[in-house]
């Protein structure tokens, strides 16, 4: 089968499209990632070059559709239980706290969760740590792709999603099929799932009020001018107080003053400031 290539305009004009969408940026360094990333949809879509895609893209019949597929085909999915672990520490320890000391529910929100191990670990850690009864929290996981989604739902995973997992935590948590676990049922009940796209800045502020949100491992492949508008848009679904948890490598010290960061010797986090909004 050989390659259908991409123009520089069409590139250009792909990737600005996807950028409006879903927010991820293809710079230039990428473009043939793009083009080999899109063959399959190309050929899916009996189109013979990326001009013919494009039209598809803005007029076809079936354009959300191939927009859906794309939100799959364009994420990507890295992810483990446990990942980046002092951050959930934070998530067990004060946030917890606060959450008893008000007498309300805990509500977190992990906002691109993508196959679901972000979500489940946290589930996994505050059933661990005894200190709130899974009646008082709300655990809410999201994502643009449909087929994560699909995947966290079943709560099946295989050994990579399992790297930094503590041998103890699989016993007790996961029941073993095949050639993978699935994930226990009380865990799994703990979370409910749904799809959002995190640039749809209303829907995000619908979500609210949350005590944690999680984002995390996300923003690095947005623009600044998109990073901005989505922690602005979080800003709006925290309760005063409350927590934003970013990747290592995401900082948004730069973008926005919506926000106090606190950085202690093992974990990065942000804490919506009173009066944002
Ligand atoms: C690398 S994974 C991060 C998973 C997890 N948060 C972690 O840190 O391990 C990035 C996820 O962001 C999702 N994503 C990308 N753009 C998005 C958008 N506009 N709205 C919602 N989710 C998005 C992708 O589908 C992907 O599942």
């Amino acid at each position: 089968m050989s390659t259908i290539a991409i123009s520089e305009p069409e590139f250009v004009a792909l990737r600005d499209a996807i950028r409006d969408r879903f927010g991820i940026f293809y710079d230039d360094t990428k473009q043939f990632l793009l083009q080999s990333r899109l063959q399959t949809r190309l050929l899916k879509r009996s189109c013979s070059d990326f001009g013919a895609y494009l039209r598809f893209l803005t007029g076809g019949l079936a354009r959300e559709e191939e927009w859906d597929e794309l939100a799959s085909v364009l994420s990507n999915n890295e992810t483990y239980f446990f990942r980046e672990k002092a951050q959930l520490d934070v998530l067990v320890g004060e946030v917890v706290d606060e959450s008893l000391r008000r007498g309300g529910k805990l509500r977190v929100w992990s906002s691109a969760c993508s196959t679901g191990e972000e979500p489940f670990t946290i589930a996994m850690m505050l059933h661990e740590s005894k200190r709130i009864a899974p009646a008082q929290v709300s655990l809410r996981a999201s994502d643009i792709s449909p087929r994560a989604l699909e995947r966290a739902a079943r709560g099946f995973y295989r050994e990579l999603s399992f790297r930094a997992t503590p041998p103890e935590v699989v016993q007790r948590y996961f029941h073993p099929f095949e050639n993978g676990f699935f994930v226990n049922d009380d865990v799994k009940r703990m979370v409910e799932f749904f799809r959002i796209n995190l640039l749809d800045a209303r829907a995000v502020e619908a979500t609210g009020p949350h005590d944690a949100i999680f984002c995390r491992n996300v923003l690095i492949y947005f623009d600044k001018p998109t990073q901005k508008r989505v922690v602005e848009a979080f800003a709006k679904a925290l309760r005063p107080g409350g927590y934003l948890f970013l990747g290592h490598a995401e900082s948004i010290m730069r973008l926005t003053d919506l926000y106090e960061p606190t950085i202690t010797s093992k974990a990065i986090f942000y804490k919506r400031k009173p009066d944002a909004d």
